[in-house]
């Protein structure tokens, strides 16, 4: 394939309620993408709770808030994160502070589209909920994954997120992965809840992209500021991630219409 004219596949990992594995997905994923040749970027867009670089025990010098503040570049502020990937940190606590304006939504989007041609995947950590920023993201990505457990609350959230985001953007292209499960059947079931209602009242047929299940090892790695699939490789949690990983690398490998840049303004002119 003809890496030089093709341009990155991005993924938005996101989710209705906060706290559901969306970090731990994203990093892990990428560290999996990668062990499978892709050129993978990870930008941490979350703005209240960012963390993937706590994740993989990096000292960032510069930020997301750096880069749309015009202070760094994203080449400054890009580094190699542990399994290979190359990760743009977030910025903590800046939702308190102020939500991203559009125009620096479109700059960093700009900033981004710069990288696409040296990279095959960019994976954007959304944060949880239906603010502007998070929606932006969702929207202008070729894929949301949205994540969720099996608890009810978290259930109902994702369903809210993808409500929103067909509605602002209709055609979604839309993925669930669900964490935290006893095993493969609950995510199955999990999944096929929330497509009936989605099939049913926003004539949106969803896609399956696996499950995560609930794993001690998870919260180990975490401790040890390490990923759970460096740091337990064989891990019931790490397969889980490698068969999504494989999923995802053969829907990348099909060809994309616009860029991200484009899809992003058309969004928020639109
Ligand atoms: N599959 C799993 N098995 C066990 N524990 C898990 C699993 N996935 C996530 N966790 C635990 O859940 C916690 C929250 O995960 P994570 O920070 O990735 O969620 P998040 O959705 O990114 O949260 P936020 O919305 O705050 O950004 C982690 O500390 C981790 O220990
Ligand atoms: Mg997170």
């Amino acid at each position: 394939m003809n890496t030089a004219t093709r341009r990155a596949s991005t993924v938005a990992v996101t989710s209705g309620k906060g706290g559901v594995g969306k970090s731990n997905v994203a990093v892990n994923l990428a560290i999996r993408l990668t062990q499978l040749g892709r050129r993978v970027v990870l930008l941490d867009a979350d703005l209240g709770t960012a963390n993937a670089d706590v994740l993989c025990d990096l000292q960032p010098t510069g930020t997301v808030a750096h880069v749309v503040a015009g202070r760094r570049t994203l080449a400054e502020t890009m580094m190699e994160a542990p399994g290979g990937f190359r990760l743009i940190p977030g910025a903590s606590g800046l939702a308190q502070v102020a939500a991203m304006s559009e125009f620096e939504r479109a700059r960093l989007m700009q900033m981004v589209q710069e990288i696409e041609a040296e990279t095959d995947l960019i994976l954007i950590d959304t944060g949880a909920g239906v603010g502007p920023n998070v929606l932006s993201f969702a929207a202008g990505a070729d894929e949301m994954l949205v994540v969720t457990t099996p608890e009810p609350t978290s259930i109902t959230d994702a369903y809210a997120m993808i409500k929103t985001v067909h509605r602002q953007r209709g055609g979604a292209n839309v993925r669930v992965l669900v964490n935290m499960t006893r095993d493969a059947a609950e995510g199955r079931g999990v999944f096929e809840r929330i497509n009936a209602v989605s099939r049913k009242f926003l004539d949106l047929e969803l896609r399956y992209a696996g499950h995560v299940v609930t794993d001690a090892k998870v919260g180990q790695a975490v401790r040890r500021r390490r990923p759970f699939v460096l740091d337990s490789p064989t891990c019931e949690a790490a397969v889980c991630i490698g068969q999504l990983a494989h999923r995802l690398d053969r829907n990348a490998a099909e060809p994309r219409g616009a860029g991200l840049l484009e899809r992003i303004s058309g969004w928020i002119a639109g």
